[in-house]
């Protein structure tokens, strides 16, 4: 895979394969993500979703195989480099929220800026909240949300940088159905309206449907979901409209 290749490609995932634990979890997975493309990951509980994830964010190194972020082979940076380029790149929404516990739910979502060394913009933080439905909760503490309030803090707190590449592992699975609906429209959103791609872990088949992809982590390989071909079967903000 050359520059050329990949300089307009937000993420590509080449030939990636990893062991944890003495257990193969997945080899040989490759795909590539366009600017406004949204990529579902489906499979069973421990088969590899959020280790996958993590490669792709950098945050771990695949035992064979590169990931690159426009164009960047990601290997060929040292670990300073990888993380300042992650700030400003990825946009991640880990399964267990990481919120920091001594900054409230804005503080969360205002530290990328902080630590991008920029004057947080207050408005689109609050704006950030306010579309993930919690700027009522603006001002708590993470030990004081519940963990689906939690879990949109950290969705907005991903969003804030406006990052190009969007990395969700499970965001909806601790939310209602309502709130489901509203979190999976703000990432879509940003997929549509500011060009991100997305990869988004999941369980839920229905959410998967609204992505432009699915795929399926089983038996070691990442293949088409039985429902690839399903177009999205419904629009989430047409949906949202009619229940109002
Ligand atoms: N550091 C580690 N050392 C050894 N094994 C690990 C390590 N991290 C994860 N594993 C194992 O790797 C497997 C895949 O873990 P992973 O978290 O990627 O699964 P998952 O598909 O995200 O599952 P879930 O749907 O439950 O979140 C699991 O069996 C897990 O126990
Ligand atoms: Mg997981």
């Amino acid at each position: 895979m050359n520059q050329q290749q990949t300089s307009s490609t937000t993420l590509a995932v080449a030939g990636v394969s990893k062991t944890l634990g003495g257990v193969k979890l997945f080899t040989d997975v490759s795909l590539q993500l366009q600017q406004g493309q949204s990529l579902a990951v489906i499979g069973e509980s421990g088969s590899g979703k959020s280790t996958l994830l993590h490669l792709m964010a950098g945050l771990d190194k695949p035992d064979t195989g590169e990931v690159y972020w426009a164009g960047t082979a990601i290997h060929t940076l040292n670990t300073n480099q990888i993380a300042a380029r992650r700030l400003r790149h990825v946009g991640l929404v880990f399964q267990a929220y990481y919120l920091m516990p001594h900054l409230n739910a804005q503080q969360n979502v205002e530290l990328p800026f902080l630590l991008a060394g920029e004057k947080p913009n207050h408005s689109r933080c609050i704006q950030l909240l306010d579309q993930v439905g919690i700027s009522h909760k603006s001002r708590s503490y993470p030990r004081e949300l519940s963990g689906g309030e939690q879990q949109r803090v950290a969705i907005a707190r991903a969003l804030a940088l406006n990052p190009p590449l969007i990395l969700a592992d499970e965001p909806t699975g601790n939310l209602d159905e309502d709130n489901a609906e509203r979190v999976l429209q703000v990432l879509l959103d940003a997929c549509s309206a500011q060009g991100c791609a997305l990869v988004m872990v999941t369980h839920s088949v229905k959410a998967a449907s609204h992505l432009n992809h699915r795929l399926n982590l089983a038996d070691h390989h990442l293949a088409e979901h039985p429902t690839a071909e399903l177009n999205p079967v419904e629009n989430l903000a047409a949906h949202a409209a009619n229940k109002a």
